[in-house]
């Protein structure tokens, strides 16, 4: 069963709907992706699921809570974690790290365990006893995300985890994303705008736009929803000769050709089964090529037709 549902989740500030009645379910264990450009309903969204705000209408039940009704039952399962978490300034890692872990309901000795635990997998040892003020803000986040977990939340949300880190935090992020799943059987949802962040990690997706629910599925279903093709790119070396290649048209799974001098373009739902028959049919015409590349359809080509109704990947 689903560990989170969500029910018609409905947000309005006035006259405006942010969030307007999106239903989606997420399963446990997975890293649920929740897309969608600025201004989209994503932060609401989570805030509503994290018990932050209220909503207008509608509900979300969490590991079997209902986030309005059962709303401090719902609090101690989840952890939420922004990109923009504010600590007490003059506070060390350690002492806001015990300040948080003192909410929850843990006696001493799981406390300190937890912590040590939370210390060591973001490495945060090496600075635990500068103030907050002090930290660079890649050690800020660490210390927002291990925040994040002393509770062991089974639904972990994240709220863009990795804005405004470099390359090295955020590879370190998403190790310690995927870790806690494994580990801990967390679930997680997960905004971000780094689309490729979200394909690493995500099989599944919902994507919103002007608080809608446009799509949810998996990252393939949509994609595939879309009509995308991946695209093989060859170039042919100078004496071959292009008229042999009209035998790829008849190889099943390959849609489309187009050659431009020496350059080919082929398309295909999955290049990998067919780049062997392509090769050898490329051999036996005596087709010499220099080069050959496949270029996947990505989560941004599938992001851009759905938000502006485009015609699809180039
Ligand atoms: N407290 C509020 N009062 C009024 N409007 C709000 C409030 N919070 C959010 N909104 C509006 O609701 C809409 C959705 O905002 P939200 O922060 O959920 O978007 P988002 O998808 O998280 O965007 P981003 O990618 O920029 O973080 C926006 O138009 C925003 O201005
Ligand atoms: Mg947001």
């Amino acid at each position: 069963m689903s560990i989170v549902q969500v029910l018609k989740l409905e947000k309005s500030f006035g006259d405006f709907k942010a969030v307007n009645k999106i239903s989606f379910e997420v399963e446990k264990g997975e890293i649920f992706g929740v897309l969608g450009p600025n201004g989209a309903g994503k932060s609401t969204t989570l805030n509503m699921l994290a018990t932050l705000i209220e909503p207008t209408s509608g509900t979300a039940v969490i590991n079997g809570f209902d986030i309005k009704k059962d709303t401090k039952k719902v609090q101690e399962i989840i952890g939420l974690c922004t990109s923009s978490t504010k600590f007490f300034w003059d506070f060390n890692a350690i002492e806001i790290l015990n300040y948080y872990a003192m909410l929850y309901d843990l006696d001493s000795g799981a406390r300190k365990r937890r912590i040590a635990s939370l210390i060591e997998r973001f490495e945060i040892s090496e600075f635990q006893n500068k103030k907050f003020a002090e930290l660079s803000t890649g050690m800020k986040q660490k210390i927002a995300l291990a925040k994040s977990l002393i509770n062991k939340p089974k639904v972990w949300f994240l709220d863009e985890p990795t804005n405004g880190l470099d390359l090295e935090v955020s590879k370190t992020v998403r190790k310690v994303i995927r870790d806690i799943v494994k580990e801990e059987n967390t679930t997680v949802l997960l905004t971000s705008h780094h689309l490729s962040e979200v394909e690493e990690l995500s099989k599944r997706i919902a994507l919103i736009n002007k608080g809608e629910l446009v799509v949810v599925g998996s990252i393939k279903q949509v994609k595939d929803g879309l009509n995308f093709f991946d695209t093989i790119y060859f170039t042919l070396a100078k004496q071959s000769d292009a008229s042999q290649l009209e035998f790829i048209k008849k190889i099943e799974g390959f849609e489309y050709i187009r050659v431009e001098e020496t350059r080919v373009l082929v398309r295909a739902r999955s290049p990998q089964k067919l780049i062997g028959k392509l090769i050898n049919g490329l051999e036996n015409k005596n087709v010499k090529i220099y080069d050959l590349e496949i270029k996947r359809a990505s989560l941004e080509d599938a992001f851009l037709k759905l938000i502006k109704g485009g015609s699809g990947s180039k």
